[in-house]
């Protein structure tokens, strides 16, 4: 068999993917998400990630992974800060609210799986699609002090690819930073389909060929296959065969798929995902940029109180402001947009007033936020506490999460190596 070489270019969707792609999650679609562990999650993290991945959970089937493979991507000269953080952002998924009780929690590098699926998907995978991915060269260029000329860097989407594929996720919930990531993935599966599968619509298609036969050949067609696929039967295999070849209503692509529907070989075996768009945070950094460790802006999800205090209390404010006496503009206050997040209406007509007749000084201005940050707090550190005092409960809750993943996945690659033909 030769290998593929014609570059795949997306061309406009066939009609059924159209009627997908506008299509809503429903409750019980599969859910998958995972995050880097390169150190502690902050605010940014949860009203843009984390709170989102807290309501999937009541109606949809969750899986959340800790993807310290990807970690290591960027990473792989510093495995002390992944080593460090992989248990620590557990804590912070539970104290946020994850219960494990209704979605399944687990980390990467114990389901080599992943891994397997990635390089079988690399074979067919054409290197530009992965120097195209927007992240490449951004990041690159971001994070200049990291050498990311690097084979796994490259690669690494296609790693996050087989994530998803690997669970038959329909929905992935990332940031419009990671589409492209997910769009790669449908990449990938088409291509994974169209070589070693059947197209989505093949059971249609494949009932249409069956309606050519006689009725009486049409049911006896269907008895066989029935019979071949529960109990295996070569005996019944060959009855299909024979129908197929006996008959002259055909046409050799019915013939074709009329095996592979005997078979049971034609069906779509890996899922084409969807982003499932999550909002940028609201909330920025402390300096009014996007809240992120390299800029040191950023206030844990687990901050202590002391320290959530003195933060705020050193925000910089609208620049106008320089004496207590002058008027400023909220527009132009970092302090303002967390207003947006923590205050209520009422609070937000204070700031509003306050600050554009100079009635309030930016340290009173600021103490409802402190005071919301710390309210939003509470819940969470009282949640962490019992994982703080017992960490072996946070591996207990990994360790059943993985072996649950590891089910779904065994499942998948069962497929996948079958239909690759790798079960000699
Ligand atoms: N690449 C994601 C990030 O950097 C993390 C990730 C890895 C992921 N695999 C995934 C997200 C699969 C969603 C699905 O944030
Ligand atoms: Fe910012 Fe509030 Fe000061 Fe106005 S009063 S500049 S909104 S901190």
């Amino acid at each position: 068999m030769s290998a593929p070489t014609t570059p795949h270019t997306p061309s406009a969707p066939a009609p059924s993917e159209q009627a997908r792609q506008t299509a809503q999650p429903q409750p019980g679609d599969r859910v998958l998400s995972g995050m880097r562990p390169t150190g502690a999650l902050h605010l940014g993290h949860y009203h843009g990630a984390l709170k989102n991945w807290v309501r999937l959970q009541a109606d949809m089937s969750c899986y959340y992974f800790v993807a310290d493979w990807h970690a290591l991507t960027t990473h792989y000269e510093s495995r002390e800060v992944i080593e460090k953080s992989v248990y620590e952002m557990v804590i912070d998924w539970l104290a946020a609210g994850l219960d494990p009780e209704r979605c399944t929690i687990f980390l990467q590098s114990r389901l080599p799986e992943h891994a397997e699926l990635f390089t079988l998907l690399a074979m067919g995978t054409p290197l530009g699609w992965l120097e195209r991915v927007p992240t490449y060269k951004d990041q690159q260029e971001k994070l200049r002090d990291r050498d990311l000329s690097t084979y796994g860097f490259l690669g690494y989407p296609l790693l996050q690819a087989a994530d998803i594929l690997i669970y038959r996720a329909k929905w992935v919930p990332v940031g419009e930073d990671q589409a492209s990531h997910v769009e790669l993935t449908r990449e990938a599966a088409r291509r994974f389909n169209h070589l070693y599968g059947r197209a989505p619509d093949f059971e249609q298609q494949a009932l249409a060929s069956v309606k050519k036969l006689s009725k009486s050949d049409a049911r006896a067609f269907e008895a066989a296959r029935v019979a071949y696929q529960q109990s295996g039967s070569v005996e019944a295999l060959g009855q299909g065969q024979a129908l197929i070849a006996a008959s002259g209503a055909l046409s050799a692509a019915d013939r074709e798929r009329l095996e592979g529907w005997l078979r049971g070989t034609g069906k779509a075996i890996l899922t084409e995902p969807q982003v499932l768009l999550t909002e940028a945070s609201k909330l920025p950094g402390l300096d009014g940029a996007k809240m992120s460790k390299s800029y040191g802006n950023t206030i844990a999800l687990r901050e202590d109180k002391a320290s959530v205090e003195q933060k705020i209390r050193r925000m910089p404010t609208d620049p106008a402001r320089v004496k207590r006496t002058d008027p400023g503009n909220p527009e132009k206050c970092p302090v303002w947009q967390f207003h947006q997040v923590y205050s209520d209406a009422p609070t937000r007509d204070w700031v509003v007033r306050g600050c554009t007749t100079a009635g309030i000084g930016c340290l009173e201005c600021k103490q409802p936020v402190i005071d919301g940050i710390l309210r939003e707090q509470q819940p969470m550190l009282a949640r962490a506490e019992p994982y703080i005092s017992q960490p072996q409960r946070v591996r207990d809750i990994v360790d059943a999460g993985t072996e649950r993943a590891r089910i779904t996945a065994r499942e998948t690659m069962r497929d996948v190596r079958e239909a690759m033909g790798l079960n000699y």
